[in-house]
C-alpha cells in the first residue's frame, strides 16, 4: 500500500513508529534503547516535533524523557501521565483524556479507548499513578487518518471508533500475552470496518507468538490489506 500526499511512516518495533506528514515529524510510543527488534540507526532522529504515549508501559514510554530532552516536541499523553512527565522536566506537555480531540502540530489527534493496564511506577517509597492506557486517532492535514490502538484486546466499542473517525489505516497490536492476539485482531478489524492494518506488538520477545501469517489466513474473508511493513521499514 502506498500512504497519500508524502505521509511516511516508519515502523521501529513493537508500538513505536515515526510518522513525517505536513513537515512535522511525529513519534509514537517511544521506546528505543532497550528495544530489541529496532535497528540502531534508526534510533536517533533529526528532529521530534510531537511525541504521542498510549500509556505508561516501558515498551511505550521509556524513551520519551530522553527524547524530550534532546528535541523539545509536544508531548501528548493522558492527564496522569502527562503531569509525571512533567515531574521528570519534560516541558511543553498537554494532557488530555479519551474523547478529547486536539490539533497539534497541525495534526488531529484524539484519544480514544483502549482496553488494557497501565503501569504505576515507583519512585522512592511512593506509588505513582499514570493514568488508564489510550489509543489514537490522527488526522493529518490531506485527510488520511491512522488509528494507534496502543495496547488493547478487541472490544465492541472500536465499531464506534471505525463509525465515528473513519481511519483509512489501523495499527494493531497482534503478539498476543499483553495485548490481543490474531483471532481478537481480525474481529476488531471487523468491528472497525478498516480497509488497511499495520499488525505490530508481535516478535518483539518470545511471548509474542502472535503471527501476521495467522492474522493474514483470519482476515482473508475480509476485504482488508494486510500492510507488508518490517521493523525499520518506511512506507510513502
Ligand atoms: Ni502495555
Ligand atoms: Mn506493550
Amino acid at each position: 500500500m502506498k500512504l497519500n500526499n508524502g505521509i511516511r511512516l516508519t515502523w521501529l518495533g513493537q508500538s513505536t513508529y515515526l510518522i513525517e506528514a505536513d513537515d512535522k515529524t511525529i513519534i509514537i510510543d517511544p521506546w528505543l534503547t532497550n528495544n530489541p527488534v529496532c535497528p540502531d540507526e534508526l534510533k536517533t532522529f533529526e528532529s521530534i516535533d510531537v511525541m504521542l504515549i498510549t500509556h505508561g508501559h516501558a515498551d511505550h514510554m521509556e524513551d520519551a524523557v530522553p527524547i524530550a530532552r534532546e528535541h523539545s516536541p509536544t508531548v501528548v499523553a493522558i492527564i496522569e501521565t502527562a503531569k509525571y512527565l512533567e515531574s521528570k522536566g519534560v516541558e511543553n506537555t498537554i494532557g488530555m483524556n479519551k474523547g478529547g480531540t486536539l490539533t497539534v502540530e497541525g495534526v488531529k489527534a484524539t484519544m480514544v479507548t483502549a482496553n488494557h493496564s497501565n503501569s504505576a511506577i515507583e519512585e522512592d517509597g511512593s506509588i505513582i499513578y499514570l493514568g488508564e492506557p489510550a489509543g489514537f486517532v490522527l488526522e493529518f492535514g490531506n485527510g488520511y487518518k491512522i488509528y494507534h490502538a496502543g495496547d488493547t484486546n478487541v472490544f465492541g466499542d472500536m465499531q464506534l471508533i471505525g463509525e465515528i473517525y473513519q481511519p483509512d489505516l489501523a495499527l494493531l497490536p497482534i503478539g498476543d500475552h499483553f495485548t490481543m492476539g490474531p483471532r481478537e485482531a481480525a474481529y476488531a478489524t471487523k468491528l472497525l470496518g478498516i480497509p488497511a492494518v499495520h499488525p505490530n506488538h508481535y516478535g518483539t520477545f518470545p511471548v509474542l507468538t502472535g503471527t501476521v501469517e495467522a492474522f493474514r489466513k483470519l482476515t482473508a474473508s475480509q476485504d482488508i490489506e494486510i500492510v507488508d511493513l518490517e521493523v525499520g521499514g518506511t512506507l510513502e
